[in-house]
């Protein structure tokens, strides 16, 4: 049988939906008109008991998220839902397959949050030169508006850049806000968008007669699962999966596979599966050696290739799910090249505003260049080099405000771990294979091609062959911009 006719299709339809009368005929709404027939507390209760979890990389349980903000309701203005379709991850196409397949389902996931937090107003949040995504949505808005179906919400496409940090949560309301992707100091009880200025932030605390009521941010994947789960029940949504991970994860997978491809699985299914009906297995000839979860997570050598597809398992096993793309290394790769590019990608993409995570990272990126680029040039010992790496790779966290400079720490420090010989005795890219380090921009027969202006992309955000030793922070600094 064809792996992806056995796969299951709760959030990622096998085929486009193309209007929102096709959507209506297959059962699409049922959920919203579920939803607007319960009161907000009940709705929450819904999908706390279903047990979902943030698919933007954290898994975060969106029933206490939401409830969370439903809970520091303004009684001046009404809440905002902030639609996380940024989907910058190397590695990672799942948001993006799931708006060209069905948007249908996040309208309606996303109507339905605004309901249980008594938002007034939905904004998409993607990047620019997702031309086909941005007009997918923005069709269906209008087509979901003159159906009647939005009650009043506003609902809107933002379009942002394309910067990694513009996926992350802060830095997305910033964005909105019309400022730079920079993350802020995220407060326990963080107030978000201001309707009356589109997106000016103001700190709340816990208990604070703030303004500003919270922002609910979910990422896409998240409110695509939520429709049918209103429609029939946290049961329904349990029958698969794990009880600390319910439900279906739609994976990317691509590297060093037969083919690249998304589909979606059940949680808990043995990563070793999902790469064999997604990615059709390793090479002719060759073996798979290890697993990137994008740049988030500490890879997992190939020997914990059978563990289950949850965030429970693969945090035990010292990994993460994350976003669920996976990027396949195996033993023809030429490994100081990938854990170079993490960690050059992780440096050019830091805003900069922490020292450390900027200049640490890019040092450690600088280091593995040097056992990639210069292998016999003399001086230095591979191993001396390494140890520059990882005396750095403590120090990049220093007062890090957002999660990336963990990600630098993490993501190379498991390869000194699980992969020290190989970074060691580099193949030097001689013979090494390449696997590409760089956001997707498509994958059209089963071949992922990505956005290849990210090699000449340059620590200030600039593109070209110079560095102009400036950073992001200090380039766009702004008495405006909030801390
Ligand atoms: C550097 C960085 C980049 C991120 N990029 C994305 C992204 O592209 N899409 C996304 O949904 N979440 C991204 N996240 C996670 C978001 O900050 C946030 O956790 C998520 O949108 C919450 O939605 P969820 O609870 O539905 O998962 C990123 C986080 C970091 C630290
Ligand atoms: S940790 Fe890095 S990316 Fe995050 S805010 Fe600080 S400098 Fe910017």
């Amino acid at each position: 049988m064809n792996p992806t006719e056995s796969q299951p299709h709760r959030v990622l339809e096998h085929e486009p939906i193309t209007s929102l009368s096709q959507y209506i005929r297959v059962g699409g709404g049922a959920g919203l008109d579920a939803a607007r027939a319960l009161g907000p507390a009940e709705l929450i209760g819904i999908i706390g008991r279903a047990g979902l979890r943030g698919r933007g990389g954290a898994g975060f349980p969106t029933g206490e998220k939401w409830r969370a903000v439903a809970r520091r309701a303004s009684p001046w203005m009404p809440a905002t839902v902030v639609v996380n379709g940024a989907e910058g991850e190397p590695g990672t196409f799942k948001d993006r397959m799931i708006m060209r397949r069905n948007p249908q389902r996040v309208v309606e996931g996303a109507l339905i949050a605004a309901h249980a937090v008594g938002a007034d107003t939905v904004v998409f949040a993607l990047k620019s030169s997702f031309g086909s995504e941005i007009a997918r949505m923005r069709t269906t808005i209008h087509e979901m508006r003159s159906a009647g179906m939005t009650d009043g919400v506003d609902l809107s496409v933002v379009e942002g850049p394309s910067e990694y940090l513009f996926g992350e949560e802060t830095a997305l309301l910033e964005v909105i806000a019309g400022r730079q992707p920079f993350p802020r100091v995220a407060p326990p009880f963080r107030a978000g968008l201001e309707s009356s200025s589109a997106a000016t932030a103001v700190m709340a605390a816990e208990g604070d007669a703030t303004v500003a009521p919270p922002t609910l941010v979910n990422n896409v994947e998240t409110l695509a699962n939520v429709p049918a789960i209103v429609a029939r029940g946290p049961g329904w949504f349990r029958e698969v999966g794990t009880d600390k991970s319910p439900g279906t994860v739609v994976c990317t997978i691509t590297g060093r596979v037969r083919r690249h491809g998304v589909g979606e699985v059940e949680m808990g299914t043995p990563l070793r599966d999902v790469i064999e009906a997604i990615g059709h297995g390793p090479l002719s000839g060759r073996e798979v050696i290890a697993a990137l979860s994008g740049v988030s997570n500490p890879l997992l050598p190939a020997a914990r290739h059978d563990t289950p597809l949850t965030y429970e398992d693969m945090k035990q096993v010292g990994s993460g799910l994350g976003a669920a793309g996976f990027i396949v290394l195996d033993d023809a790769t030429d490994v100081v090249a990938v854990a170079r590019d993490i960690a050059r990608f992780l440096a050019v993409e830091s805003c900069g505003q922490c020292t450390p995570c900027k200049s640490d990272g890019l040092a450690i990126a600088r280091h593995l260049d040097d056992t990639v680029g210069h292998p016999t040039s003399g001086s230095r010992d591979p191993e001396e080099i390494l140890v520059d790496v990882k005396n750095r790779l403590t120090s990049v966290t220093d007062g890090a405000r957002c999660h990336l400079a963990h990600q630098q720490a993490a993501v190379v420090g498991s390869f000194l771990r699980h992969l020290r010989d190989d970074l060691r005795g580099s193949t030097q890219g001689v013979d090494g294979a390449a696997v590409a380090v760089a956001p997707i921009v498509d994958i059209v027969d089963g071949v992922a091609s990505v956005d290849m202006s990210q090699s000449d992309k340059q620590p200030d955000w600039s593109h070209g062959s110079v560095d102009s030793g400036a950073w992001p922070a200090q380039l766009y600094e702004s008495s405006e911009t909030p801390v």
